[in-house]
């Protein structure tokens, strides 16, 4: 059966996005934020994932105000990246994995999850920097990837109690799929930032800290956190941080299993206008 060794959790900056693409990532302000990875893109040639499952959000590239969907799963062969203006970024195409994300779509439907099926979408910064952060520039990406779209941009946005359990649903679906794949989960977005309004700019590192902590120790504790904390502690943007608890909810220890370890932490500010939070934990064996 397929099992999920390992979470990865990353914060997406599209600054960061262009630092590689136009070849800044030795300046000093970059080189701070590119030395967090170093440790990750050597994890991910030793801990080589058959399949990614990146949990992220659109920000109103393949998902206008036309059509928001809550949970939409990408069912297709590949994914472009998308133009957001200055062209799309010059980084391979995602190869997705229609089988398994078709079987996770119908286990986690039938699991009482209302998931939109998505069989065509570009895929913008949400998902490519993560990617890049993770792999750095190569000439394709290492593996298949299931991207998984969560609307945090237009309220109403789930909660992180929703997300928490969906990470769970999901979690016995890839457990439920006939074939020995080692799947990583990530959580993308986050951490602290505001991009707009009276408040741009706001920074919270104690929360950000503390939310990191509770998210490796209590993570059923943090999923009962309301929305109104994440954007008055972590700022309007903050709230992609409910994504890491889709991946948190996907780990053996939520479900009775052993206690992940702490691969590698990182946090750095600041990465444009955003705090970059980062963690690998691994499954026990
Ligand atoms: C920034 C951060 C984001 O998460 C985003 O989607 C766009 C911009 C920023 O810090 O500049
Ligand atoms: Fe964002």
């Amino acid at each position: 059966m397929a099992r999920i060794t390992a979470s990865v959790y990353t914060s997406h900056v599209p600054a960061i996005g262009a630092a590689l693409d136009l070849g800044r990532t030795a300046e000093p302000y970059w080189q701070k934020v590119f030395a967090g990875y170093d440790f990750s893109k050597q994890w991910m040639k030793d801990h080589r994932p058959d399949v990614i499952f990146l949990v992220y959000n659109d920000h109103a590239t393949a998902f206008s105000l036309a059509m928001i969907p809550t949970f939409a799963i990408g069912t297709a062969a590949e994914f472009q990246p998308a133009d957001e203006g200055w062209g799309p970024r010059p980084v391979p195409r995602v190869i997705g994995h229609p089988a398994l994300a078709s079987h996770i779509a119908q286990s986690v439907i039938q699991d009482d999850f209302d998931l939109t099926i998505v069989n065509q979408m570009d895929v913008d910064h949400g998902l490519t920097v993560p990617l890049s952060l993770m792999c750095g520039q190569p000439a394709a990406w290492p593996c298949p990837v299931i991207p998984f779209a969560v609307n945090v941009v237009q309220y109403p946005v789930p909660s992180g109690r929703r997300c928490f359990m969906l990470g769970q649903a999901i979690r016995r679906a890839i457990e439920r799929y006939d074939e020995p794949l080692n799947v990583h989960i990530w959580g993308t977005g986050g951490m602290s930032h505001q991009l707009q309004g009276p408040r741009a700019g706001l920074i919270n590192r104690a929360w950000d800290n503390r939310f990191l902590d509770e998210l490796i120790t209590d993570p059923a504790q943090l999923a009962q956190r309301p929305h109104i904390d994440y954007v008055r502690e972590a700022g309007s943007e903050g709230i992609e941080l409910v994504m890491w608890l889709i991946a948190r909810g996907a780990m053996a220890d939520v479900a009775g299993g052993g206690k992940p370890t702490v691969a590698h932490r990182f946090y750095h500010v600041p990465a444009s206008n955003t705090a970059v939070g980062h963690l690998i934990l691994e499954n026990p064996t």
